[in-house]
């Protein structure tokens, strides 16, 4: 099935979004400084590129290949680009200093090129990418697992392992590879997840059959409603980061 993000486009921003500290630390790893030029890879809705200009003065250009995910962006008043990565990216040899590409890289089918194409477009920076490794997948909370069985399965199908990342970025050039553990965030899983789950929050729950989807959400309405206290699932992501 695919993955519309232009419907996601919608709820998006109700949903996702990076705290202080995941910027801080993104900051910190990817020894961001003030004045640098900086692609935002499958920006979406802006988020990230918002957040870090919160943070610090960069230049920052936000590239994602969903008209209604950009328009969303565009209204934060970021620059924006209509480009899709599993093509050339349109940028000139040596544009940018850092690119960014978080939660995105699981969508590229032809890994190589893109990262030959993010090497071509930098100077001499890094490349970093956001995203979940398959030991992070494999610690969702048991309820979700419990209720979604089919979940861990599909999100080990589609992101890619940190070691074929590693090997990706050696072979377009990069070196001094690196990564780092990011908490995410703690998501209570209460009535207001419920809501989220039921919107397809994360794009892998398009991916689930019908039925599966439709039982999973009454176990988990049950769930929710049982439990007075919430209890908090973790949502770690990786960072891994090459320089050219
Ligand atoms: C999970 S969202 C992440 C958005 C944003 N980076 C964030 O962290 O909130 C994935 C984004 O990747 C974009 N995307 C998927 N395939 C793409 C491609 N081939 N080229 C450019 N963008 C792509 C989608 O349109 C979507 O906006």
């Amino acid at each position: 099935m695919k993955i519309d993000y232009s419907n996601i486009s919608k709820t998006y921003d109700d949903y996702r979004s990076y705290s202080r500290s995941e910027i801080h630390q993104l900051i910190r790893f990817g020894k961001l400084k003030s004045g640098i030029k900086i692609l935002d890879l499958g920006c979406g809705t802006g988020n990230l590129s918002a957040e870090l200009l919160d943070c610090i003065k960069v230049d920052i250009i936000g590239a994602d290949k969903s008209f209604q995910m950009l328009k969303k962006a565009k209204a934060k008043a970021l620059q924006v680009i209509c480009a899709d990565a599993d093509n050339n990216l349109p940028f000139n040899d040596n544009s940018f200093d850092v690119v960014i590409g978080s939660y995105v890289i699981h969508h590229i089918k032809n890994r190589m090129s893109l990262m030959a194409e993010c090497f071509r477009i930098l100077c001499d920076g890094s490349l970093i990418f956001l995203t979940s490794s398959h030991d992070q997948i494999e610690r969702l909370h048991p309820v979700i697992r419990e209720f979604f069985p089919s979940l861990i399965e599909l999100d080990k199908k589609r992101f890619p392992q940190i070691s074929e990342l590693d090997y990706l970025f050696k072979a377009a050039g990069f070196k001094n590879i690196k990564h780092e553990e990011l908490i995410i965030s703690k998501i209570p899983i209460d009535m207001k997840y419920l809501e989220k789950v039921r919107n397809k929050f994360v794009s892998t729950f398009y991916l689930l059959s019908e039925s599966e989807f439709k039982e999973g959400i009454e176990k988990l309405k049950a769930f929710v409603k049982k439990n007075k206290e919430p209890i908090y699932r973790d949502w770690w992501g990786t960072m891994i980061l090459g320089e050219k």
